[in-house]
């Protein structure tokens, strides 16, 4: 069985500082539970071609994701405790473009997901909601914030290293399906 390397990141958000400013096309809300069903299409498409497709069982089917994501909503999933109020999506003429999924774990505010609609990507929205999200966290009085991340997703790594987070460890995790990026 194949195995994937992912990273835990985190970032000390007691010395975080970014001003960000959102165009006015743009709205940043809550993620409410009537966004499952957006939210389960966003998920299959945005990580349909990379190598966390075969890593999370949920995103298989449109239904597996919906049934995940109505567990999380009702605190039955992940490390800790979802926090919807500090849970974000961004809205681009009322269609939703992008979402960041946070839990609470002691003093840090855990990004369980964090993803892009494909058709949105490229335009500095992933860098806006997560500066935007780091700052909530921050106000809410959080003092860290944490992540794992795939190895190969470069993408995503050069993001959070560009907005302060660090490589804390390296762990290997078994890819029971087939590989992709
Ligand atoms: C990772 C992801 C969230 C980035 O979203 P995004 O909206 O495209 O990001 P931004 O437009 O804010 O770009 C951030 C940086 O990445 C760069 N970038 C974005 N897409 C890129 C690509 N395909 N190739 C190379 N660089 C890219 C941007 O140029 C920008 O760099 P800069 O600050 O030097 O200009 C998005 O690709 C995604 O949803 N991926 C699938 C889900 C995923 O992997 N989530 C992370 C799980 S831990």
């Amino acid at each position: 069985m194949a195995t994937v390397m992912r990273y835990h990141m985190s970032l000390d958000l007691t010395s975080f500082q970014r001003s960000f400013q959102l165009p006015d096309k743009l709205k940043i809300q809550p993620l409410e539970p009537d966004d499952i069903d957006a939210l389960a299409r966003m998920e299959i498409e945005a990580y349909r071609d990379t190598l966390d497709f075969s890593l999370r069982p949920e995103l298989q089917s449109f239904d597996n994701c919906k049934s995940f994501l109505l567990k999380m909503f009702a605190g039955k999933i992940g490390k800790g405790y979802f926090l919807k109020n500090l849970s974000f999506k961004i809205l681009s003429n009322s269609n939703l473009c992008e979402a960041i999924y946070t839990f609470r774990d002691g003093d840090t505010a855990y990004i369980a997901d964090f993803l892009i609609s494909p058709n949105c990507r490229g335009q500095g929205l992933g860098k806006l909601l997560l500066a935007y999200s780091l700052h909530r966290y921050k106000v809410a009085g959080y003092r860290r914030a944490a992540l794992a991340v795939t190895a190969t997703n470069e993408v995503a790594i050069r993001l959070y290293k560009k907005i302060g987070f660090k490589i804390e460890k390296s762990f290997p995790i078994q890819l029971s399906g087939g590989t992709r990026r």
